[in-house]
């Protein structure tokens, strides 16, 4: 299949551009973000620049490209900026996705679209299905929300798929949760804090771009929860990379959400846990426990700050 990417350049397009290439399929990588125009080495596609906020740049690539697919990865991911400038968040989540949508109408192909645990509000106790009613509390949430309506009405082959804490990108992408961690143990630090009240599902982008895959083959369109196996909390997932790096000269201490509000004044989910109960339900759930995952992204992107303890 021919392929045209959006925002390929960040976390997840680091995983999922390789895998599709691998696969055998032609990709288009695109973004507005061309500080790296060859990000995956030789042999694999460079970047060409596509910013989705403008309607006639979208129009004119899905034209040029004619493609088979087209992967909607591109969005403002910050929370804290979301909520700062909400035009920019509904343009770039929103407003930019309806352009790639009926771009993709008017060229008759699927759509994939990437979406988020982020748009329940976090209240319920069990984990979060397809079948549950999002009910987003911050403006990432809300405008991502509203993607994933403008995607399913105007796109009939639709894909939307919501990911859980994205964990991908090695050391130059990676920009979550994973690698403040590991930066702070690359400092020096010899305490870590991580707060427990907040509960989620991490996704391993590799295992995502390969379920993906395989969703896309199928044909089987509609709304899908993507994540890993298992669940935790912040500081559960901090405890986990301490665990596989070796470093348990680092204190972990775990905190309540109020330790980091100056710095992320942005309301979250107490609970963005998600079960892949529909990809349960079609036996095409490949996403392994978080726990595994998590271990080979940090032995294979952060080697550097295992201990030779651990590797003993
Ligand atoms: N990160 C997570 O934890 C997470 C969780 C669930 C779902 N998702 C979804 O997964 C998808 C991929 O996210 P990611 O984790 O790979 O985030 P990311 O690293 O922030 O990547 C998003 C990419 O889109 C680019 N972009 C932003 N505005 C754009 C525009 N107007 N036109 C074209 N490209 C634009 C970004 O460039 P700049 O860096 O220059 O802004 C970045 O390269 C997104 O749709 C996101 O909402 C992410």
């Amino acid at each position: 299949m021919r392929i045209l990417v959006t925002g390929s350049a960040g976390m997840l397009g680091s995983a999922l551009v390789p895998t599709l290439v691998r696969a055998g399929h032609d990709v288009r990588a695109t973004d507005i973000d061309l500080t790296d125009p060859l990000p995956w080495g030789p042999g694999l596609p460079s970047l060409s620049h596509l910013d989705v906020r403008d309607a006639q740049q979208v129009r004119h690539a899905v034209g040029a490209t004619d493609p088979d697919l087209v992967l909607h990865l591109a969005a403002e991911t910050s929370l804290e900026i979301s909520d700062a400038d909400q035009d920019h968040a509904y343009l770039t989540n929103a407003i930019g996705t309806k352009y790639v949508a009926l771009a993709a109408r008017s060229a008759a192909v699927p759509m994939v679209y990437i979406s988020t645990a982020g748009v329940f509000d976090g209240s319920k106790d069990g984990a979060y299905t397809e079948f549950d009613a999002p009910n987003p509390i911050n403006t990432y949430g809300a405008s991502k929300y509203e993607g994933e309506r403008i995607v399913a009405r105007t796109v009939e082959q639709h894909y939307i798929i919501r990911a859980g804490w994205m964990v991908g990108g090695g050391a130059r992408k990676d920009h979550k949760f994973v690698s403040r961690i590991a930066d702070q143990v690359r400092d020096g630090a010899t305490t870590v804090y991580a707060v427990t009240d907040k509960l989620g599902t991490p996704t391993y982008a590799p295992d995502f771009s390969r379920c993906l895959l395989g969703l896309v083959d199928s044909g089987l369109f509609g709304l899908y929860h993507m994540a890993c196996g298992g669940e935790g909390s912040r500081f559960d997932v901090a405890a986990r990379i301490l665990e596989v790096l070796g470093r348990d000269d680092v204190e972990l201490v775990p905190v309540g959400s109020e330790h980091f509000a100056a710095e992320f004044p942005s309301p979250r989910p107490r609970s963005e846990i998600m079960r892949n109960m529909v990809l349960d339900l079609q036996g095409m759930n490949t996403m392994r426990p978080w726990r595994v995952a998590l271990e080979e992204y940090l032995l294979a992107e952060f080697p550097d700050l295992v201990t030779s303890v651990r590797v003993a």
